[in-house]
C-alpha cells in the first residue's frame, strides 16, 4: 500500500533497523523494487530525483510509482531526492509525495537555512516531511557533481543548530559515502587503497548526540557491510541507494543481450535485468534488518 513517509521512518525505529530509499527512473525498477519489498514483506521507500522526473515526466514517474504502491501487500513510501527547486517541489506535494528532500547543501549556511525553513513552512502545513543536508557528499549524482576537495563532512554542532533553525523531519549527514561510481583518478585510487568507502563512524556518533530526528546516509552503494550496520546503530534510519541497483540490473542486461543476441522483444531483454536488480534489493533489505517489519 502507498503509505505516509511518518509510517515506515519514526524515532521509534532508530537504533534498531533502517529502511532502504531505493531510487527509480522507470517502470522496470519500480517492479523490482516493489517484488523485493513484498518478497520480503519490507517497508521501503521509492524516491525519484530531478534527472527522472526529467527523463520519465514527473506525472508519469509519480503515478507509476503510485500505482505499484497501492498494489503492494507492504507499506511504501514515495520522497524526492535531491531537488534545490521549491517550484518543483510544490508541484511533487501537489502529486502527493509524503516526503521531500531540499537539497540546499551546495549554498551558504545561512542560505541553507533560508530556503529549508520556507520548504518546511509549506511542506508541513500539508502533511509533507522535510530531508536536507548539511555536508556535501563526493562524487556525482544527477545534477550534483561534487569533486574532491570540494567535499565536506557534516559538522556536528552546524548539524544541530541546523536542525533546530529549519525544523526539519530527518537529516541527511556527509560522514564518508559518497555518491555513484567514481569517475575522478584520484578518488579512484584512494579507494583503491581502502578498497570500499569508509563511514566515519566517531562523527556519526557525534552528530547523534546532538541530533535526535532520523538521520539519512546517502551514497549507500559501496559501503561495507559492517558498517552500514554500525551506521544504524549511530542512527541513521534511511539508506539511499541507487548505484548498486543499477549495476546489478546492468550486468544482468548486458549477458542477457550478449548470450541471447537473437532475442528483439524489449520484455525479454529487460525481465532478467528487473529480477537481479529484485535481488540487488532483497540483499540490501536484509542488510538493514527491514525483513518482516512491514505491519
Ligand atoms: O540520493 C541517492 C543516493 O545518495 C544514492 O547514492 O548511488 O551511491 O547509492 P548511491
Ligand atoms: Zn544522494
Amino acid at each position: 500500500m502507498l503509505v505516509h513517509i511518518g509510517k515506515i521512518v519514526h524515532r521509534k525505529m532508530v537504533g534498531k533497523y533502517a529502511v532502504p530509499a531505493f531510487n527509480t527512473s522507470d517502470l522496470e525498477t519500480t517492479m523490482g523494487i516493489r517484488r523485493a519489498a513484498e518478497a520480503l514483506n519490507a517497508p521501503v521507500i521509492i524516491q525519484t530525483s530531478v534527472g527522472t522526473l526529467e527523463y520519465a515526466g514527473m506525472e508519469e514517474i509519480a503515478e507509476i510509482i503510485k500505482i505499484e504502491a497501492r498494489k503492494a501487500k507492504v507499506p511504501i513510501a514515495l520522497h524526492q531526492d535531491h531537488c534545490k527547486d521549491f517550484a518543483i517541489i510544490k508541484k511533487l506535494i501537489d502529486l502527493g509525495y509524503s516526503s521531500v528532500m531540499i537539497d540546499a547543501s551546495g549554498m551558504e549556511y545561512k542560505d541553507n537555512v533560508k530556503l529549508t525553513k520556507a520548504v518546511v513552512t509549506y511542506a508541513h502545513k500539508r502533511g509533507v516531511m522535510v530531508q536536507a543536508e548539511i555536508g556535501r557528499l563526493l562524487g556525482n549524482e544527477d545534477w550534483q557533481d561534487v569533486k574532491s576537495g570540494e567535499d565536506l563532512m557534516t559538522d556536528p554542532d552546524e548539524a544541530a543548530k541546523f536542525v533546530a533553525a529549519t525544523g526539519i523531519d530527518t537529516l541527511a549527514v556527509a560522514v564518508g559515502s559518497m555518491h555513484g561510481i567514481p569517475v575522478d583518478p584520484r578518488i579512484r585510487k584512494i579507494l583503491a587503497k581502502t578498497l570500499k568507502e569508509h563511514i566515519d563512524l566517531p562523527r556519526l556518533a557525534a552528530i547523534r548526540k546532538k541530533v535526535s530526528i532520523p538521520l539519512v546516509l546517502h551514497g549507500a552503494s559501496g559501503v561495507p557491510d559492517d558498517q552500514m550496520r554500525a551506521a544504524i546503530s549511530h542512527g541513521v534510519a534511511v539508506f539511499n541507494i541507487d548505484t548498486d541497483l543499477r549495476v546489478a540490473f546492468n550486468k544482468a542486461l548486458r549477458d542477457n543481450l550478449k548470450k541471447n543476441p537473437q532475442i528483439y522483444d524489449p520484455r525479454k531483454l529487460l525481465a532478467p535485468a528487473t529480477d537481479a536488480l529484485q535481488k540487488m534489493a532483497e540483499t540490501k533489505i536484509k542488510l538493514l534488518k527491514t525483513n518482516g517489519k512491514a505491519k
